[in-house]
């Protein structure tokens, strides 16, 4: 039986005889709660072959050794802010690849005609021919909201997307970071969360094509890794918030803030006990390019391990923003994992890495933009 996936623009052979295919008694009988537990980090980066070659020019003795820097995702919240601190370095040039799904290029206004950036529309489902040293990956909806508007084409994003960029960053031998989530933990059996704990996902759930669609994004990045040598990082990014979140995107920090400006009561899901850990944009942006720049695969955790209840949250964003509106409980969606925390020990001994923007000095920057762009002045 033949087999064929179409990968890197070539169509290449999967399986070519069933003496592939694994036997009956090769099944491997495993333990469902070792499974939850037991970690993959460290035994399986080792790589098969060596890394890809980059282009010549970058040895070249008399070549402008800028360093170009491809963004996917880069008109997004967290891409721009990313691409803000990736400017700043007079040897980097940014190109932006964005479909502007979630994005905007009013995120990008203050680079747009820099003569180092360059912004390119563009989906990354469709296959991307650039020379680049490094690609950071970030293209996908983060937002429910908006992943769940068209899931088919989620998980194409995912997949796809992350195949696309895995052969281009294999064809010019670049480096590349994806940013994975924390929803790869799905609803934790485990609390906090560490980087060797394999997860609780429902395959089939509303939520999956973000979740299990990042699952295979960090199976396929390890598998270019051990079998072509690519470079990777992998981020494991938990909630994260700042400027140019999308106002009403469905996330809670956003859609509170939100709330608490236009004189709304805010609406916590029930029962209001979830946890999450919320993570200043800047840490996060500062965490990423450490990644990057590092000697580590990953998986990594990158989040703020400050755990706080739905109802703290509400009650922090009500005493800091309009202590006038009123808290109330609204339904909850399917499968909205009940807690959330990171473990941020591999972060802080491998990066040097860990958040210094408290949660009561992220909410009022955040609040001065949402005003700005809502047009709703303080004391109005
Ligand atoms: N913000 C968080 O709390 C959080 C948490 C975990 C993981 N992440 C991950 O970080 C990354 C960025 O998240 P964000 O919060 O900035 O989200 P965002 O929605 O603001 O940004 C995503 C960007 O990707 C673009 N995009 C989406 N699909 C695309 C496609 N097919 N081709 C090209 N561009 C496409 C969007 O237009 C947008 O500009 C995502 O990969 C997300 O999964 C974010």
């Amino acid at each position: 039986m033949h087999v064929y996936i179409k990968v890197d623009q070539h169509l290449t052979i999967l399986q070519t005889s069933s003496a592939f295919l694994p036997k009956l008694s090769d099944t491997v009988k495993c333990d469902p709660k070792k499974m939850a537990t037991q970690g993959t980090t460290g035994a399986n980066n080792a790589t098969t072959r060596p890394p890809p070659n980059p282009s010549p020019l970058r040895t070249a003795k008399f070549f402008q050794a800028n360093m170009r820097i491809l963004v996917t995702g880069g008109a997004g919240f967290i891409g721009s802010h990313l691409v803000d601190r990736l400017m700043e370095n007079e040897k980097n040039e940014v190109v932006v690849v964005d479909n502007y799904f979630t994005g905007s290029k009013d995120n990008l206004k203050q680079w747009i005609g820099h003569p180092r950036f360059e912004l390119i529309r563009h989906d990354v489902t469709e296959p991307l021919l650039i020379e680049v040293d490094q690609i950071y990956h970030l293209a996908c909806p983060a937002s429910p909201i908006f992943y769940k508007h068209n899931p088919v084409k989620t998980i194409k994003t995912n997949v796809i997307g992350t195949l696309n960029m895995l052969g281009l960053a294999k064809r010019v031998g670049a480096r590349i970071l994806l940013t994975s989530t924390s929803e790869v933990y799905g609803d934790p059996l485990v609390h906090p969360q560490d980087e060797s704990y394999w997860g609780n996902v429902n395959p089939i759930g509303v939520r999956s094509c973000y979740d299990e669609g990042k699952r295979v994004a960090e199976t396929l990045m390890f598998d270019y890794h051990r079998q072509h040598g690519i470079e990777i990082r992998i981020a494991r990014i938990f909630n994260t918030y700042g400027p140019r979140m999308n106002i009403d995107d469905g996330r809670v920090v956003s859609n509170f803030i939100a709330q608490a400006i236009r004189n709304e009561p805010l609406t916590v899901q029930s029962p209001g006990t979830q946890t999450r850990s919320f993570c200043y944009v800047s840490d996060m942006v500062d965490g990423l390019v450490r990644l990057m720049e590092g000697n580590n695969t990953g998986p990594i955790n990158i989040g703020n391990p400050g755990e706080f209840t739905m109802l703290e949250l509400a009650e922090n964003v009500k005493e800091l923003i309009n202590p006038e509106v009123k808290i109330i409980h609204v339904e909850n969606t399917p499968d909205d994992p009940r807690q959330r925390k990171p473990v941020i020990t591999k972060a802080k001994e491998l990066l040097g890495w860990e958040p210094t923007v408290k949660l009561v000095d992220g909410l009022p920057r955040m609040e001065e933009d949402f005003r700005k762009r809502l047009g709703i002045p303080k004391n109005a």
